[in-house]
């Protein structure tokens, strides 16, 4: 079970120090948003490279912007160990994801809540990651979306044995990620649960142990 904190509701004028906040996460989760995908726009490759620079915890990138098959690479080289586009805004899912491990990132495909996976099947293979939303992708401290819980189901049996994560975004907290973990999800983003903590390293540790019981 893998806790990785979205920075999006951190103070985004000290990340470095917002990140040093949660040593106990496996990942940071960083949503960078174009405004043409979502209704948001929040942060770029600059900054990732700057946060490549001040911390030696895995990078997360979860790219909700058009036209991926351009942006993805420079992320990955970057020094981002893991990169996400959405699939909905990919026109080669299959050769994006080669691209992104080729560079030695892990690659991995994000879909919206009622984004059906059948259709993408065959790119698992690919991938060394599915991120499935939980909420609709654009803003932090929405509500969890329960109609999403039998595709966890889904994308985990299609998953089957293969080494490939399976991480839930949105509206994860401690009353919610129960249902997620027991549905088949084994990562999990979670914002504003971790970010409005007062103790936010002691929240990602008892979102894993909740996960885990
Ligand atoms: C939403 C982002 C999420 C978001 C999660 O579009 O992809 O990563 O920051 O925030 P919470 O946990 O508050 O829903
Ligand atoms: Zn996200």
């Amino acid at each position: 079970m893998r806790i990785t904190p979205s920075i999006l509701n951190a103070d985004f004028a000290n990340l470095a120090a917002e990140i040093a906040r949660i040593p106990s996460a496996d990942a940071v989760h960083v949503d960078v948003m174009d405004n043409h995908f979502v209704p948001n726009l929040t942060i770029g490759l600059p900054v990732v490279e700057s946060l490549r620079r001040c911390t030696d915890q895995m990078l997360d990138i979860h790219l909700m912007i058009e036209d991926p098959d351009r942006w993805a690479p420079a992320f990955a080289e970057a020094g981002a160990e893991s990169v996400t586009f959405h699939v909905e805004a990919a026109k080669a899912p299959v050769r994006l994801a080669r691209e992104l491990r080729r560079t030695g990132a892990r690659a991995s495909m994000a879909l919206k809540p009622v984004t059906p996976i059948e259709p993408y099947e065959d790119v698992l293979g690919e991938l060394d990651m599915v991120l499935l939303m939980t909420v609709e992708p654009g803003f932090g401290g929405q509500k969890f979306l329960d109609l999403v819980l039998p595709k966890i189901r889904r994308i985990r049996a299609l998953i089957g044995s293969r080494p490939i994560w399976l991480q839930v975004d949105g509206g994860v907290s401690l009353e919610t990620i129960g249902r997620c973990a027991e549905a088949g999800a084994d990562t999990f983003v979670a914002g504003s649960a971790v970010y409005s903590a007062d103790d936010a390293d002691a929240m990602v540790t008892a979102l894993r142990d909740t996960a885990l019981a």
